[in-house]
């Protein structure tokens, strides 16, 4: 069964969930403290009314949230609620064909052996059900920790270590078998699949061919190795995997003199790389010698996970920019809408529409759906009485428009979506506070995209504190959320307001950084990230923060997963993570009684976990499998 069927978790038609109007009057009401909030700076604090935390405290009641909520942990473990089980599922380095050599502590494996193995660093998932005992997962190995994957800790790189880090990230294809014990890897299974920086892949829309895609090794600009740096992702209801490209800068570099361009600055491209060396051992990652090989990064990837020998397809109409995920969502008009964050301080929300509708009985007709169509920008305004919340429009990214023309840099559709993020500043779009996920739910247009921090906010001269990014040095996050104007995500505007404030109000007091009032001292965190609606309409919440339990984050633990009810605002932690790790992708089975989740970098920075395995093992990113001991659906 399709995830995309709306239907309840016994298969049922869905009751009508209240409807949108009724909960934004809810959570702007529930949020009266925040009134006259229009101008807020740094040093602007408004009064929280004491009777407005007391209130949420008290609401334990969502219908939708039946388990019982997990305290903030700092052990090296997975905490799941009472009445649920969590299983290692798979982890970084667990090879998926047989005569692939497993997982050595201490970084002993080689580039060979990591390309038939789990990546590291899985990030974003979808599960693909076939029948009711096989299934595909793809997942993202979003990057790779030096410290853990080398026995020099990064300090030694060869050529061969970067062929092992190239092996290491981009996506993995998995069989899963369902037995009495559960859902299980299956070796050699024949969906099995490593997606790597060396895969032969096609580029297809708009930007294909175009000069700046040209290469030497690709002189027609429509063919390119690999894809890494997978953050999120997304799932087509035709059948594909959506993966996307992050921080994609941060490998390239050069030891020789280079030109950097205005728009390669604005991607963050420059001779300093992050540290990861591929321009010391591998020239095209060389900006001197391979100046363009940059701009064939930072896009979304469409892959065929029923067909391994398919070719993935970077589509360039989604735009160039550090996607974090491709939440898809078929409006009622038929077109297909993707909505996109561009995970950096002060950048930007996106959406795609496709030209074409989608055609739910002609797979073949929907396989080029995302390369037709036009990407928009949003444009957050403020409510004039200060509430958080407020009106906002889609702007077209549509050379020859509004001024996107060749005397302001833009000299076709092609470099419109190469350089989207100059597109987006020279129409207006608002800066947020880096836009992570963006999640639809299930059956209400109603879209929530997490914020996670900003400490730039209120700093940088582009950054101004504005309406749906409050706090100046914003280090907690926010979730803002969307109704799209007459129920249509194709519609050109929409209302907006600010689910939830994170923050600590064990630290703050009587100011925004105590968060919004559906946040207290059993519920609190930093940094969403990760977010996702399962079929029953849960919000799913996890975390990419601050783990240190100290100063602004006392009492808030390690990385964490939490669920929210969208009605009531109820929020309810799930799940605690392990030691310095990021709580981020999480797929469901169509029953909504198995629930993937990932962990990724446990014990990053040499910071002292030995998950999943305890002992003197080193720490590995791992997807966890979470059940409920009576079988029972996941959340209720
Ligand atoms: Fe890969 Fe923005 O998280
Ligand atoms: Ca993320
Ligand atoms: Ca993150």
């Amino acid at each position: 069964m399709s995830q995309f069927e709306l239907k309840d978790e016994q298969n049922h038609p869905r009751p009508q969930v209240p409807e949108f109007t009724q909960m934004i009057e809810k959570s702007i009401s529930r949020r009266r403290f925040l009134g006259g909030t229009a101008a807020l700076g740094a040093t602007a604090f408004f009064s929280v009314s004491p009777l407005s935390r007391a209130v949420a405290a008290a609401t334990g009641t969502s219908p939708l949230l039946g388990f019982s909520a997990v305290p903030t942990s700092t052990a090296d473990t997975f905490v799941v609620p009472p009445g649920y089980k969590a299983e290692r599922l798979i982890s970084w380095g667990d090879p998926l064909f047989s005569g692939v050599a497993d997982f050595i502590d201490g970084g002993g494996n080689t580039a060979t052996d990591q390309l038939g193995q789990f990546g590291d660093n899985n990030d974003g998932m979808s599960f693909f059900p076939l029948d009711d005992h096989t299934a595909i997962l793809a997942i993202n190995n979003e990057y790779c920790n030096y410290e853990l994957m080398f026995d020099h800790q990064g300090k030694e790189m060869s050529a061969a270590d970067v062929e092992k880090a190239q092996a290491a990230q981009g996506v993995s294809i998995l069989t899963l078998k369902k037995s009495a014990q559960g859902w299980q890897v299956e070796k050699d299974g024949q969906y099995n699949r490593r997606i790597h920086a060396n895969t032969p892949m096609a580029i297809s829309g708009p930007a294909k061919g175009h000069a700046l895609l040209q290469t030497q090794a690709d002189p027609k600009g429509e063919r390119v190795l690999g894809t890494f740096n997978n953050c999120a992702n997304g799932m087509t209801p035709w059948g594909t995997y959506l993966t996307c490209e992050e921080n994609v800068h941060g490998y390239f570099g050069s030891k020789d003199q280079v030109n950097i361009t205005p728009a390669q600055a604005r991607y963050g491209i420059g001779p300093e790389d992050a540290g990861w060396q591929w321009h010391h051992f591998d020239e095209r990652f060389d900006l001197a010698k391979n100046p363009n090989e940059c701009n064939r990064f930072g896009w979304v990837v469409e892959i065929d996970p029923h067909d391994p020998t398919s070719t993935p397809i970077k589509r360039t109409a989604l735009g160039r920019f550090k996607h974090e995920n491709a939440e898809l969502v078929v409006d009622k008009s038929g077109h297909v809408v993707v909505y996109l964050g561009d995970d950096e301080r002060g950048e930007h929300i996106y959406r795609f529409v496709s030209r074409n509708k989608y055609d739910p009985d002609n797979a073949a007709a929907n396989r080029d759906l995302l390369d037709e169509g036009t990407l928009y920008v949003a444009r957050f305004n403020s409510a004039s009485d200060g509430e958080l919340s407020g009106t906002g429009e889609w702007l077209p990214l549509l050379f020859g428009e509004q001024g996107l023309t060749s005397e302001n840099g833009f000299a076709s559709q092609a470099e419109v979506l190469i350089h989207a993020r100059l597109a987006a500043t020279h129409l207006g779009a608002t800066t947020m506070d880096r836009p992570e996920w963006v999640a639809a739910h299930p059956t209400e247009p109603m879209v929530f995209c997490t914020l996670t921090n900003n400490k730039n906010r209120g700093v940088a001269d582009n950054q101004a504190v504005n309406g749906p990014n409050p706090r100046a040095e914003n280090n907690y996050g926010q979730i803002i959320r969307w109704q799209p104007s007459n129920g249509r995500h194709t519609d050109a505007t929409f209302n907006w307001d600010l689910f939830l404030l994170a923050g600590n109000p064990t630290v703050h007091k009587d100011n925004l950084y105590a968060g919004s009032d559906n946040i207290n001292a059993d519920n609190m965190f930093n940094s969403p990230d990760g977010i996702g609606f399962d079929k029953a309409g849960r919000l799913w919440i996890q975390t990419d923060g601050k783990y240190s339990n100290q100063g602004d984050f006392a009492g808030q633990g390690n990385n964490q997963m939490l669920c929210a009810d969208p009605a009531t605002g109820e929020v309810r932690r799930f799940l605690t993570g392990p030691i310095a790790c990021e709580i981020t992708g999480l797929a469901f089975t169509p029953d909504n009684k198995t629930l993937f989740v990932g962990v990724q970098h446990p014990g990053e920075d040499l910071a002292g976990s030995h998950f999943p395995l305890g002992g003197d093992h080193t720490p590995r990113s791992s997807v966890m499998m979470i059940t409920r001991e009576d079988g029972g659906i996941i959340g209720s």
